[in-house]
């Protein structure tokens, strides 16, 4: 049976906001998702209750043990975890900031680390630092707008020796959409003995994360891209966290996976983690437990997203004066693309259509890389447009015919509002 958005986009207060007499249209998921009633309501609820730091002997205190410990089974069971394996932290940014100070103490002179170009900087400036630091060397891993838009394990391999340490690379583009092969880049670094760390940050809302298939060593994503609250998530093989020695103050803990979680957590967060799960499960439609039933949800999503993908791409494939710039089938892609309407910056499109309430991100999108390599670093990026479960397809059906208006001069007065 299809998948309708409707009973669960009313779970969302943000999808009542009006702008004037139009309603937000959130096209801006790749940037952060909006939260459902549910992880609103266990993040007041914590704060509300009250709630003091964790591992002390009283109740309150009890309860942030509790809570962080949910977090923690939560979070293995949307990857194919352990919980022992799972690490939070104020975002992707500073876990993999830390990760990277850890994993270069352990490089020098000749070794060789790999980073690629369809990363967001996040994966890869703070490995170029660590390279630095140690000595050690990056290699980059192309990808190729002619062929694919996507870096495959055929350019990873180009770039892998018997001195690569570290394979750092995307599970999927938060600028043009193309997913990696995880498994198969993963198993190319693993024959050269070297480590795989995955930003799955851009991916994670899109489709099932299975970090026990596809065998990667370490893999960092973030909960408000997941319909949760800001905070990050570290995952890492539970034999490559007890060998790495974390960033850390002597009070912290010693092991793992407490040892890479810096200082107090947030506890309210952890809370607002767990109760998007538990959302992200309610999408599943089969399954024992929430384990099985995340990965009916997160299938089942996709399969949605890709019917979005494919009524958006046929709308733009009519307008000439709307250039794509990414896969343009729904197939190896998340449904976020970038895109330019000729004649117009792209500050100045999303400006038009944030004024009727269309919500995109326009510019690089942290993705330097990306827009380097496609030629569009300097000339103020690209329009960003990024569908979740939750968008409908008359949602989609009004944002191509902004585009179409915007690409032919014409005023958005008048547009129709989704049904
Ligand atoms: C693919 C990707 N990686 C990393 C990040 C950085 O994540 P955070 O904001 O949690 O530091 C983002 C944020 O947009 C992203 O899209």
């Amino acid at each position: 049976m299809a998948f309708d958005p409707t009973p669960f986009r009313a779970q969302f207060p943000a999808f009542d906001r009006r702008l004037g007499d139009r309603p937000a249209i959130y096209l801006d998921g790749p940037g952060g998702t909006q939260a459902p009633e549910m992880v609103i309501d266990a993040m007041a609820g914590v704060l509300r209750r009250g709630i003091s730091n964790h591992d002390g002997p009283f109740a309150p205190s009890r309860e942030s043990g509790e809570i962080h410990h949910g977090a923690r089974v939560a979070m293995a069971d949307l990857f194919n975890a352990q919980p022992n394996e799972i690490a939070f932290g104020q975002n992707m940014t500073s876990l993999t900031l830390s990760v990277s100070r850890a994993l270069g103490k352990t490089w020098g002179p000749g070794d060789e680390i790999v980073v690629t170009r369809l990363d967001h900087d996040a994966n890869v400036w703070p490995w170029v630092i660590a390279a630095e630091e140690s000595g050690a060397t990056i290699r980059y891993a192309d990808f190729d707008p002619d062929n694919g838009w996507v870096v495959t394990v055929d350019r990873v391999r180009e770039v892998l020796s018997d001195r690569t340490r570290l394979v750092a690379f995307t599970h999927a583009s938060n600028a043009i959409g193309s997913i990696t092969d995880v498994a198969a880049i993963t198993a190319a670094a693993h024959e050269v003995g070297a480590q795989v760390f995955v930003d799955a940050v851009h991916y994670a809302p899109h489709g099932p994360v299975d970090v026990a298939a596809t065998g990667c060593d370490f893999l960092v994503a973030s909960s408000y891209k997941f319909f949760g609250p800001h905070t990050g998530v570290f995952y890492g093989r539970h034999e490559a966290l007890e060998a790495l020695d974390a960033v850390k103050i002597r009070p912290a803990p010693d092991d793992a996976p407490g040892k890479f979680e810096t200082g107090t957590q947030s506890f309210e967060s952890l809370a607002g983690v767990i109760a998007a799960i538990e959302y992200l499960a309610s999408l599943g439609t089969h399954g024992e437990d929430r384990r099985s039933r995340l990965r009916s949800a997160m299938e089942i999503s996709r399969d949605y997203e890709a019917s979005l993908s494919t009524r958006f791409l046929a709308g733009l494939a009519e307008m000439p004066g709307v250039t794509l710039y990414g896969i343009d089938t729904a197939a190896g892609r998340t449904p976020t693309f970038a895109i330019d309407v000729a004649g117009m910056s792209a500050d100045e499109v999303s400006s038009r259509l944030g004024e009727v309430g269309i919500f995109t991100w326009a510019g690089h999108y942290y993705a330097l890389e990306v827009m380097d390599r496609i030629g569009k670093l300097d000339s103020g990026g690209l329009v960003r447009i990024g569908f979740v479960h939750t968008t409908t397809t008359s949602e989609v059906d009004v944002t191509l015919e902004a585009l179409d208006r915007l690409a032919a001069g014409h005023t958005l007065d008048g547009l129709p509002v989704p049904g």
